[in-house]
């Protein structure tokens, strides 16, 4: 499970991602998920792996900066940003304004609520994966599989939940709105929560909240019982590449079999000669990085 960081220059509304595979016949089962942090401000990546006791992984990625974890043949967990953190205060408590989970740098339990969730399950050959709200929204999360078969469509957000959160879940400090919460933590009714008399798939419906929250990340489960259309299945998937505070729509690059690869989010390539110079530039330093 180790991270390898690197810092790539920070580019307006593109994200380029350059995944060097040795022929990835060493590890043909195991899957790289690229973190990147397109946010302006510092985030410090949280990683539980399902069924492990919320012992986990943490990280910090500065603005710009990208690190990628192994995950292992089948893994199961969920990633998620943490934002505005003090690992050195001795206060076991609030280390994290958003996300946190624990009082140091590796989680050693779930986020808090409100945060922005990645989910994944994969397998063999098929890989589930999805952006959940059920939590609430901190950061715009995208998650996008590398060459896959079949749906495979990215997962996400096309816009800041923070700026259009209903003033009664938002969560503030400084004047500033870093957290939106779900209805379902805030009131905690059947109705929000899906339990009771509403704990079916025909009774819980969605509501005008979760609504607001699908409006902005319409690739995302918004309340609890909307994951069923918004888990995404695809096959094949090479990697992965989880990105905070990205919306689906942006570029992003895999290099693979000396080969570089741009394609936009609904597939479309989005490859110009003009780039070309940029990519090779960003690509070589991470290349001789990762050859050595
Ligand atoms: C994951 O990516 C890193 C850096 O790009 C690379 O060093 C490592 O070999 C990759 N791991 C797998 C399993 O492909
Ligand atoms: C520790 O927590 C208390 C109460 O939450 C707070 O008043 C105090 O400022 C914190 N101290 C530090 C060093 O963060
Ligand atoms: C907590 O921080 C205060 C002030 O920074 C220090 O005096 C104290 O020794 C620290 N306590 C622990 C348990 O680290
Ligand atoms: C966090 O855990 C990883 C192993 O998963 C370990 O390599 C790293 O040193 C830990 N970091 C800290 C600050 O404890
Ligand atoms: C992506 O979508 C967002 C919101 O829908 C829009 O503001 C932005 O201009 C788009 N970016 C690109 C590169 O198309
Ligand atoms: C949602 O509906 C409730 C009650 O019907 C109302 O009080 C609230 O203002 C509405 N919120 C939004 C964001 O429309
Ligand atoms: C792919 O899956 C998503 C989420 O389940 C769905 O909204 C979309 O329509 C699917 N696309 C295709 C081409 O099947
Ligand atoms: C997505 O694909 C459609 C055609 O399928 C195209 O019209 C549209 O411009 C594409 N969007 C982006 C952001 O490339």
């Amino acid at each position: 499970m180790a991270h390898h960081h690197s810092t790539t220059p920070q580019i307006l509304f593109s994200i380029f991602i350059f995944i060097i595979a040795s022929g990835g016949k060493m590890y043909a089962s195991a899957k790289n998920i690229t973190i990147v942090n397109v946010c302006k401000e510092t985030v410090w990546p949280g990683i539980i792996t399902h069924g492990n006791n919320y012992r986990g992984d943490g990280f910090t990625l500065k603005p710009g900066q990208s690190a990628s974890y192994g995950a292992t043949d089948g893994w199961s967990g969920r990633i998620w940003a943490r934002t505005g953190c003090n690992f050195n205060n001795n206060n076991s408590t609030s280390t994290c304004q958003t996300g946190n989970c624990g009082p140091s740098v590796n989680c050693t339990g779930p986020g808090d609520k409100p945060v922005t969730i990645a989910e994944f399950t994969l397998g063999a050959d098929i890989d589930y994966y999805d952006v959940s709200l059920v939590d609430g929204f901190n950061v715009p999360v995208m998650v996008k599989p590398i060459s896959g078969k079949g749906n495979c469509s990215t997962a996400g957000c096309d816009g800041d939940m923070r700026q259009k959160c209903p003033s009664e879940l938002a969560i503030k400090a400084n004047e500033q709105v870093i957290g939106c919460r779900s209805a379902c933590d805030k009131f905690n009714s059947d109705e929000y929560c899906c339990t009771g008399a509403y704990g079916d798939l025909t009774s819980c419906l969605p509501s005008n909240y979760s609504k607001s929250f699908k409006q902005v990340c319409p690739a995302a489960s918004s309340y609890a019982f909307d994951g069923r259309t918004s888990i995404i299945t695809c096959s094949g998937a090479q990697d992965y590449i989880v990105a905070f505070c990205a919306s689906r729509n942006q570029t992003v690059c895999s290099y693979r079999d000396n080969k570089l690869d741009c394609t936009q989010s609904n597939g479309s390539k989005a490859f110009s000669q003009s780039w070309l110079k940029l990519l090779l530039m960003l690509a070589l330093p991470l290349a001789i990085q990762t050859l050595f």
